[in-house]
């Protein structure tokens, strides 16, 4: 598995990947190109087969790093994809001097949560009943 820095010419399958995972931010490819543009935001992706299989993409500020938008094409989940891309997250979050690195997660989405959990990340808040009125939002985050 390679992992990279995403490119402008990433963002159709980025898209793609979104569009196959609705628990995504489904910012679309206008959002991606928004993103690739701005200065504070790092979006990495790993290819296996020569495409891209899946995306971690976050935005660090004064030693504080957000993630924002995670997901693994259907076709590679389960296969440590999203796992390689957290590592990598985190080795050059550190290599770049960031202190901590925080996300928001819906509570009902167990795939997401238990990866989250496994890569180090433990609950620090909740919004209560955040996503659609039922679901509570978890504030997930980890020292680096
Ligand atoms: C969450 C997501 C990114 C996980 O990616 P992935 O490449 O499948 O994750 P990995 O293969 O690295 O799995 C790592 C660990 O996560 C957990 N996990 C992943 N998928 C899981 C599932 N469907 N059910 C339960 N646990 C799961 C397991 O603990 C797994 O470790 P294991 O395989 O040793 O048991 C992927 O399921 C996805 O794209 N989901 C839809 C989008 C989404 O929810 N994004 C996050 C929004 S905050």
């Amino acid at each position: 598995m390679k992992i990279r820095r995403a490119v402008l010419s990433d963002v159709a399958r980025l898209a793609a990947i979104e569009a196959l995972q609705p628990a995504s931010a489904g910012w679309g490819e206008n959002g991606w190109q928004t993103e690739l543009n701005t200065s504070a935001a790092q979006i990495w992706c790993a290819e296996q087969n020569d495409e891209v299989a899946g995306f971690v993409s976050l935005r660090l500020a004064a030693g504080l790093a957000e993630i924002l938008n995670v997901a693994v094409h259907p076709q590679y989940c389960r296969q440590g994809v999203g796992s390689a891309l957290l590592a990598q997250v985190w080795r050059t979050l550190k290599e770049q001097g960031a202190q901590e690195v925080t996300l928001e997660v819906n509570a009902q989405n167990i795939a997401a949560t238990a990866l989250y959990k496994k890569m180090g990340l433990t609950e620090m808040g909740r919004r209560k009943k955040f996503y659609h009125h039922t679901d509570d939002a978890l504030i997930m985050g980890k020292r680096l």
